[in-house]
């Protein structure tokens, strides 16, 4: 019996956290996985009502389940910022979810806008530093509202920080099996303090893992190769700040925010699942938001939990079901959201017995 809190959250996410659910039910109902729920209403329309984001009773409430399954936050009535710090990022802090896992995976019949690039060329894992560097909020104005206002936004890394992404990265890689080839993405020739703890850091470990080819690419070359060569790429590990921005093309890549799934973990802790995209307010309610994301968010979820088989089902499921959607775009995909959460649990059903 697996306990978990669900943050179903704004926009589309109780739509997509739907669907989610229904295809858990499904292979729960197939492979005797029972799960326990706890629904959780964090969001902007408790912070409308309350003015509170996330208690600090919750966060010590969370860490006794086995993972977090989040939907999504954000909405236009809330200034941005206050939902994004005051309920995600406060929970990868307070969780200590120091690692944000972003597989980059195209799925055969998922349109890329990479010309000539299919499936096998598109796939490969980032490995996004989740608590450090530019995130952590540290700062301040000076002389702020005048003309000589002077603000700083620290860049902060720290070598423990540092040390167990860069671990868990030359783990993952080791685990996945593919080309066992983790790519260290920075920018060491500009960005001298910073990076060069990272790469410091990155040789060291590297040391204890002989058996796994290593290799640099600065930030802005890597968005190059995204496009230009992504097959170049097993996993890729880097900070918070690069790794929000290269994930987003990333997504774009693998067919869009319709599709792309990611973990935020603590290796030893509860860790939580989340579609990348926002919470696309304008599409809520319509039935036509993509839960693939979701869906996937769901699968990771349990992979993590060691359901593999299940996980692997719940893949071969999306995959079945993808083939029938004619866009991974909402609006756009020839069926409904409900529909699509249809086909996967019964895929699941037929095929799980
Ligand atoms: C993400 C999002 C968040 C981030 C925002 C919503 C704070 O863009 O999960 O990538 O910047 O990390
Ligand atoms: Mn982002």
């Amino acid at each position: 019996m697996y306990k978990i809190a669900v943050i179903a959250g704004d926009g589309t996410g109780p739509e997509m956290v739907k669907e989610g659910l229904k295809v858990l039910k499904a292979v729960s109902d197939v492979k005797g996985i029972q799960f326990d729920y706890k629904q959780y209403d964090f969001g902007s329309n408790r912070y409308l009502q309350t003015g509170e984001t996330l208690p600090d009773s919750a966060v010590s409430e969370l860490k006794q389940f086995d993972a977090i399954y989040l939907g999504a936050i954000g909405d236009p009535r809330v200034a941005p910022g206050i939902l994004e710090q005051g309920i995600l990022l406060k929970l990868r802090f307070e969780l200590d979810l120091y690692i944000n896992l972003r597989p980059v995976k195209l799925y055969p019949g998922v349109e890329t806008p990479l010309k000539d690039k299919g499936p096998k060329d598109i796939d490969f894992i980032v490995v996004r530093e989740n608590t450090e560097s530019l995130y952590i909020g540290a700062g301040g104005f000076l002389k702020k509202g005048t003309q000589d206002e002077v603000a700083m936004q620290n860049m902060i890394m720290t070598r423990k920080g540092t040390e167990r992404c860069i671990r868990y990265a030359f783990d993952l890689t080791r685990r996945r099996n593919k080309e066992k080839k983790l790519t260290l993405c920075g920018k060491t020739n500009v960005l001298t303090y910073a990076w060069n703890l990272w790469e410091r850091t990155f040789n060291e470990v590297a040391g204890e893992y002989k058996d796994i080819k290593t290799d640099y690419a600065h930030v802005d070359a890597t968005t190059m190769w995204f496009v230009k060569n992504p097959e170049w790429f097993d996993v890729i590990v880097t900070d918070n700040m690069f790794g929000d921005i290269i994930t987003d093309l990333g997504a774009m890549i693998q067919g869009g925010m319709g599709v792309a799934a990611g973990g935020n973990i603590n290796p030893q802790g509860v860790s939580m699942f989340e579609p990348i995209s926002g919470s696309a307010p304008k599409y809520a309610g319509k039935n036509v938001i993509n839960p693939i994301a979701t869906i996937m968010a769901g699968q990771m979820m349990i992979d993590f939990l060691g359901e593999h088989e299940a996980a692997a089902l719940i893949e071969e499921a999306v995959m079945d079901t993808i083939k029938k959607m004619k866009s991974m775009s909402a609006g756009k995909m020839g069926m409904g959201t409900d529909e699509v959460g249809d086909r996967v649990a019964e895929y699941i059903k037929k095929k799980g017995k």
